[in-house]
């Protein structure tokens, strides 16, 4: 028996491998396409008991899916494979139509004829957990209380819309064919591993470099901050005891404005790393034109994972954030190696 992780070479998808096998020895095949944000080195860490094979190839691929299904008689799909980042939908959504909901879509038909094939018992344990995010249910206005699972979806961006369709299409399959789904829904995650495209990293990223720290508009949209292995702990947790059908929310009950979280992060820095020069890295904040339709507050009510399965974060934001800003100064080899080419690329073609 295996679990199926696709977008394990991933930031969630390899943080979540590495929190697996410190806590079990089950093995895990990981299915991922090594997009721009895909990664095998994420996994260099694994411990050496890690029964880990890595698989290049896409959740679209219903043959390569099948067969490991069936090779590898894997027992739970974690699906994490997607494109994640918002200013990438807003330049171009096609890629995530693509991925997020067509893959998405075949993934399901590989997993549902697999499913179908398998005796009573084993049909009965299997499991089909699709990790997706807080965006899917829109934006909050200041006092409006956090989401809850019964929210409508109001998705706002090409990204959220994309995985909006995915968890409807889960939801169908669970509806229609009965396959055995869980859904969990995450706010913002942090942490090693993060791809230096998403604010924290790449401020932590660009202050080290000496270059401008770019805050989207007047830096007062607020997101609701979790750190990683606290959301691979909730997902091992939905997936050993949620309810079929379900839907969990996961946050970090830490809602902060953007301009206070890069303000931790200077001073983070500060106290870790100082300039030459003796001032703040906070002399780098830089006001840039705002994400076009931007989101103005996420916040998760995170109640019922917490009542009926008994999780919640162990982090602290600022635990989190002194752990993961030691991280990335311990491995500035690891961010020398994403940020070389196409990142260069990306990162002219969205502050230009
Ligand atoms: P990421 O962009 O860092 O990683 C995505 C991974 O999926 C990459 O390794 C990539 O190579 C792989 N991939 C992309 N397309 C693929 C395909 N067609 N077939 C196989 N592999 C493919 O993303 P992340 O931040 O780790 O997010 C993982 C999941 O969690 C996503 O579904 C995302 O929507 C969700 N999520 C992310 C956050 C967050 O804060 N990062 C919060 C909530 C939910
Ligand atoms: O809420 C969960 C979502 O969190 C996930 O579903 C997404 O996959 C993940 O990318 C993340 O989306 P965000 O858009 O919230 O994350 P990002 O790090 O891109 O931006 C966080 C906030 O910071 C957001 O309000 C935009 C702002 N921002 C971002 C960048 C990259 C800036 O002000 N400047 C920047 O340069």
């Amino acid at each position: 028996m295996a679990i199926l992780v696709t977008g394990g070479a991933g930031f969630i998808g390899s943080n979540f491998i590495q929190d697996w096998f410190a806590n079990c020895n089950e093995p895990v095949i990981n299915l991922d396409a090594l997009t721009y944000a895909g990664n095998p080195n994420n996994l260099n860490t694994l411990p050496a008991h890690a029964a880990h094979t890595f698989v290049h190839g896409n959740i679209a691929d219903r043959e390569l899916v099948g067969e490991l299904l069936t090779r590898h008689t894997i027992r739970a799909v974690i699906h994490f494979a997607a494109e994640s980042h918002v200013d990438r939908s807003i330049h171009g959504p096609e890629e995530f139509i693509q991925t997020n909901i067509v893959g998405t879509f075949r993934l399901l038909e590989s997993v549902r004829a697999h499913w179908n094939t398998l005796e009573p018992a084993a049909k009965t344990a299997f499991r089909f957990l699709h990790v997706s995010t807080d965006e899917v249910y829109g934006s909050l206005a200041p006092t409006d209380p956090a989401f809850s699972e019964t929210n409508r979806y109001e998705p706002n961006s090409p990204y959220s819309a994309s995985k909006a369709a995915s968890d409807h299409l889960v939801r169908a399959y669970h509806h229609t064919y009965g396959l055995p789904v869980l859904t969990t829904n995450c706010s913002n995650n942090y942490g090693p591993y993060h791809f230096p495209e998403k604010l924290i990293p790449l401020v932590i990223h660009n202050a080290l470099a000496g270059k401008p720290l770019p805050i989207y508009g007047d830096g007062q949209q607020i997101r609701d901050w979790l750190y990683v292995r606290d959301h691979c702990g909730a997902i091992r947790r939905v997936l050993d005891a949620g309810q079929l059908g379900q839907v969990y929310n996961i946050g970090g009950w830490n809602e902060m404005a953007n301009i206070d979280v890069v303000k931790i992060l200077c001073a983070a820095l500060d106290k870790e790393s100082p300039r030459a020069d003796g001032k703040s890295y906070a002399t780098q904040i830089t006001f840039v034109k705002d994400r076009a339709g931007h989101d103005r507050r996420y916040a998760m009510d995170a109640r019922k994972i917490e009542r009926e399965l008994g999780w919640k974060p162990a982090e602290t934001f600022t635990s989190g954030i002194a752990k993961t800003v030691r991280w990335y100064l311990d491995n500035a080899a690891w961010v020398q190696q994403v940020t070389s080419g196409e990142y260069r690329k990306w990162i002219a073609t969205n502050y230009s």
